[in-house]
């Protein structure tokens, strides 16, 4: 006999209770992470293993299944993709009296994670058309001080990173690649975390592939390498049990985590292929909603759409504001776009990014998870064309 299921105490979990309760079955959440049978099995193996922590076959197979993804010769898997930043940047001495320039249009952990080093994040504006961080605008910002710049594929779409490499030739600068959102974009056939000197991902449920929370590292120097993995370990040399040469970190993917990562890179291909077709079909039923600007994928680069976003411009009829209750009155999840970093409390800046703030206040990701529908995507934008005054 089956034994009944012990009710959840909703109080002990308000946030669940609310976000359950909220939902209707027809509700479009704004992503959601593609599940299946694979990756069911790829964790009981884990757990029937015995091999639950950070040592295990999946581990040692993700860090080679996302470096070939990748095109890199490295990667090194870690537990969130924040972590990765600050990984990162500590295996690259960043550190206090330093600054680092970062996008003032991102989420806060590009920022925290140079904060965690005691370096000082310093804003730069970013690209009206594209919304990533501006070259134009480092350029300005760069300083004796400046030891490193942290461009940020924003939404999926890849910066400029041909001018920004070169800024940092030529000032002598590290390129720390934030790609929490762009699994699989590329310029040309190279695809980020390859497109600078080192380069961070998140792998957290509503991204591009997912280990529940997880990230990784990828680089192509050897020693950059090698300095990684020693500070995601407590910096304890390999052969030399207990004797720790620095002040390390535990940074560590559990196998459990790699495992569902393994599954999910038999399906990243598809994954992207989904999203981008997703986002053609936003484009075409979009093009007629007026005061909506779409998203661009510039020549030469791939969007891989993260989240397919749009400006709501005042001949839309309603504000951003306004127009996310009213979508979710309709069952349809959005996202305001992230605020500017300089405008958040811990990083108040006197330094304008108006461009950011400007975007800040009109942007709106849809919902973009792979598992979409047409069907779904088509009530969106019927919704969106009702709804326009
Ligand atoms: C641009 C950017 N950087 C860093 C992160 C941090 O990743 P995680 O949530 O895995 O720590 C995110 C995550 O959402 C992000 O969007």
């Amino acid at each position: 006999m089956t034994q009944p299921k012990p009710a959840l105490q909703p109080s002990l979990f308000p946030y669940l209770e609310h976000q359950l309760s909220n939902r209707p079955d027809n509700f479009i959440p704004i992503y959601e992470p593609s599940l299946g049978p694979r990756e069911e099995e790829f964790v009981l193996n884990a757990v029937r293993s015995g091999w639950i922590s950070y040592l295990g076959e999946y581990v040692d197979r993700f860090e080679h299944e996302f470096a070939r993804f990748c095109g890199v010769k490295y990667a090194v898997p870690v537990c969130n993709g924040t972590v990765a930043l600050h990984l990162a940047l500590a295996a690259l001495n960043i550190g206090p009296g330093d600054e680092v320039i970062v996008p003032a249009l991102t989420f806060i952990a590009t920022a925290n994670a140079v904060h965690y080093t005691g370096a000082r994040p310093v804003c730069a504006d970013v690209d009206p058309v594209t919304w990533n961080m501006d070259p134009q605008s480092v350029e300005k910002l760069i300083t004796p001080a400046t030891k490193a710049i942290i461009p940020v594929h924003v939404y999926g779409h890849p910066v400029d990173m041909a001018a920004l490499n070169a800024l940092a030739a030529q000032h002598d600068l590290w390129v720390v690649e934030d790609a929490a959102e762009a699994h699989g974009a590329a310029i040309g056939e190279r695809r980020t975390g390859g497109l600078g000197h080192i380069a961070a991902f998140s792998l957290m449920a509503n991204k591009i592939i997912t280990t529940g929370e997880g990230g990784m590292v990828t680089t192509n120097d050897e020693a950059l390498y090698l300095r990684c993995r020693h500070l995601r370990d407590h910096a304890m040399p390999p052969g030399r049990r207990y004797w720790h040469d620095e002040v390390g970190f535990n940074y560590r993917m559990t196998n459990l985590q790699a495992a569902v990562g393994v599954a999910q890179m038999e399906r990243v291909e598809e994954f992207i292929r989904r999203k981008r077709e997703i986002a053609a079909l936003y484009d075409e039923l979009l093009t007629t909603v007026p005061g909506l600007t779409q998203p661009v994928e510039q020549p030469g680069y791939t969007n891989v759409y993260w989240m397919y976003s749009v400006l709501v411009e005042p001949a839309y009829g309603l504000s951003r504001d306004e127009l996310i209750p009213a979508l979710r009155q309709r069952n349809i999840d959005s996202r305001p776009f992230f605020h500017p970093i300089d405008t958040l409390p811990p990083y108040l800046s006197h330094t304008p990014c108006p461009v950011a703030l400007d975007l800040s206040r009109r942007g709106l990701n849809l919902p973009s998870a792979p598992s979409l529908t047409d069907a779904q995507v088509a009530y969106i934008c019927h919704t969106l064309r009702e709804l326009a005054q």
